[in-house]
């Protein structure tokens, strides 16, 4: 077992301690309104607030609490510098589409700089390069092309050889004029915007279904209905699937921050390594001192053996080559990744041309929902955008989709037959306090958590999204899937879908 004694012993995120949000009720009865925005994180906020803005009603429906899905567990850089890919976009799209994907985070980042402005928001916005380097000379050539890809489409930017932080690297490219903030301390206004226009806005509500046809008719996992003229899924993983086989084009992968100080003034800028393992580097102020946050460590969800192990790997690299002296936080999140590259933004199925669905933002939502939010709106008002064509889930003649599209579904299927017949993890008696494994439990495999006072809790390790096999999930204490990404607590209740029923209880 990892020794993780100097790690945090909650995973919770800075974000979430530096501003709090109002809270809302569950939704009670049956409510009709011209637009039901499902999701409340960025993508949601933002597209409740420009719907709203437009004149029109609007309800906004949230699982569990305003921002506490990935919005409120991300690093918070706004930016279209997504890994090395402008080389690739060129290359699989063509140079307009590759140009139109920069084109799309940067109007997103200009219309939050507007908000931002517009509001009033004290959000520790900030602008700042951003840069991706690699530190190996076999990795050179992608950074290369990269530059050359920027040149190209006249991307701000280029090749550089050093870093503003000190860092030993090979090369790098920078993107100029990006930027950071605080997304609580940002949506906070924008949540208060909501009420102040009057948007309906439920908690603890989870959508699990909406029927065909105008006006369509959503549905809530307790039973009431929104009736609207559109629907507008900002909830991950779509919270219907309308035969659009998205379980089967989006792949969840977790990654890890660790935050804390260093001992010496940080030069500013946004870093991200195109090395693997992968880093993500920036700062953010925090009363007056500089917070660091390292980022990293992507593998795909329940598919880890340790997963302190992850955050383990962060703190050393920031001891080793930022100085870090103290962690004082560690969070990991989730977020869904589509089989070509870019998200999916349009209309969910042809069946359901009232249902929008913004899902498979790779990492990169801050800008992305943001833009997806635009895109939700002009679809609602049936105002054309011109990023339609590129982004919409319809596409599939994808290169190279179609070939990630089977390997994600071997490794699904894998796992859908895998689990079922791989041994217990462990004994019983072998669990350690704070512990989960999947173990023989009266007859059964079952995933078994016992706590510090060496209470067992059982449940049923079949997840309940398609039937796959749940894996623990130490760092964050839960039961993770490792098929699509559902998530769930040691009592089996759902913490993250696409599943919607809980694990069922074995004691
Ligand atoms: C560790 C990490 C670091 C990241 N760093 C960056 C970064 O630096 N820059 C960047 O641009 N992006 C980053 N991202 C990605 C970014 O955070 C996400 O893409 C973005 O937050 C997605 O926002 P969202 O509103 O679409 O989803 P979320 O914030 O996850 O919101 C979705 C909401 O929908 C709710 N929901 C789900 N199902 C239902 C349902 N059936 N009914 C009702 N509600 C439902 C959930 O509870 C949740 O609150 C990072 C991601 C991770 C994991
Ligand atoms: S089987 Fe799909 S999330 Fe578990």
């Amino acid at each position: 077992m990892t020794d993780h004694t100097h790690l945090p012993h909650r995973p919770e995120p800075y974000w979430r301690e530096s501003g709090k949000l109002p809270s809302f009720p569950a939704l009670s009865a049956d409510i009709e309104v011209d637009a039901a925005v499902v999701g409340g994180g960025i993508t949601g906020i933002t597209a409740a607030y420009l719907l709203a803005k437009e004149g029109l009603s609007v309800a906004l429906l949230e699982a569990d609490l305003l921002v506490n899905g990935t919005t409120g567990h991300t690093t918070a850089k706004i930016t279209a510098q997504h890994d090395v890919i402008y080389d690739e976009l060129i290359h699989h799209f063509g140079e307009e589409k590759a140009r139109a994907y920069y084109d799309a985070n940067d109007e997103a980042l200009q219309l939050m700089k507007n908000l931002i402005s517009e509001h009033s928001i004290d959000c520790d916005f900030s602008e700042q390069d951003a840069y991706i380097y690699v530190t190996e000379e076999k990795n050179a050539e992608k950074i290369e092309k990269e530059a050359r890809a920027y040149e190209t489409l006249g991307i701000p930017g280029g090749y550089v050889d050093q870093l503003p932080i000190g860092l030993k690297i090979h090369s790098g490219v920078v993107m100029k004029n990006q930027a950071q903030f605080n997304p609580v301390k940002y949506l906070i206004p924008l949540v208060k915007e909501l009420q102040a226009m009057g948007v309906q806005i439920y908690e603890h509500t989870r959508v699990n279904d909406a029927e065909k046809g105008s006006p369509a008719k959503v549905k809530t996992l307790d039973g009431h209905t929104v009736t609207c003229r559109h629907a507008v899924s900002c909830s991950h993983f779509p919270f219907m699937d309308g035969k659009g086989m998205y379980f089967a084009r989006l792949h969840p992968e977790r990654s890890y921050v660790v935050a804390g100080k260093i001992s010496k003034p940080y030069a500013g800028g946004m870093y991200l390594s195109a090395d693997s393992p992968s880093r993500s580097i920036r700062y953010t102020p925090m009363n007056g001192e500089e917070l660091i946050l390292i980022g990293g460590e992507g593998h795909k969800t329940g598919q880890s053996k340790d997963t302190m192990k992850h955050y383990e790997a962060l703190r050393t690299f920031g001891q080793t080559d930022l100085d870090l002296k103290e962690t004082l936080y560690r969070w990991s999140a989730q977020d869904l990744f589509s089989v070509d590259t870019l998200p999916y933004i349009g209309h969910l199925t042809e069946d359901y041309p009232n249902v929008f669905v913004a899902t498979g933002f790779r990492k990169w939502g801050m800008a992305f929902g943001t833009a997806a939010a635009v895109m939700a709106r002009d679809y609602v008002i049936g105002k054309e955008n011109k990023y339609a064509d590129l982004f919409t889930p319809s596409r599939f003649k994808a290169d190279p989709g179609l070939k990630t599209l089977v390997a994600e579904n071997t490794n699904v299927a894998g796992h859908l037959i895998g689990g079922k017949l791989s041994p217990a993890d462990k004994k019983m008696e072998e669990l350690h306090p704070d512990e989960g494994a999947l173990v023989h439990y009266n007859g059964q495999k079952a995933a078994v958590y016992k706590d510090e006072n060496g209470q067992i809790t059982a449940v049923d390790a079949t997840c309940t999204h398609m039937g796959c096999e749940v894996a623990w999930n130490s760092g964050d204490r839960t039961w993770d899937c490792p098929c699509h990404g559902s998530r769930f607590s040691v009592d089996g209740e759902v913490v993250e879908g696409p599943a919607d029923t809980p694990l069922k209880k074995l004691n």
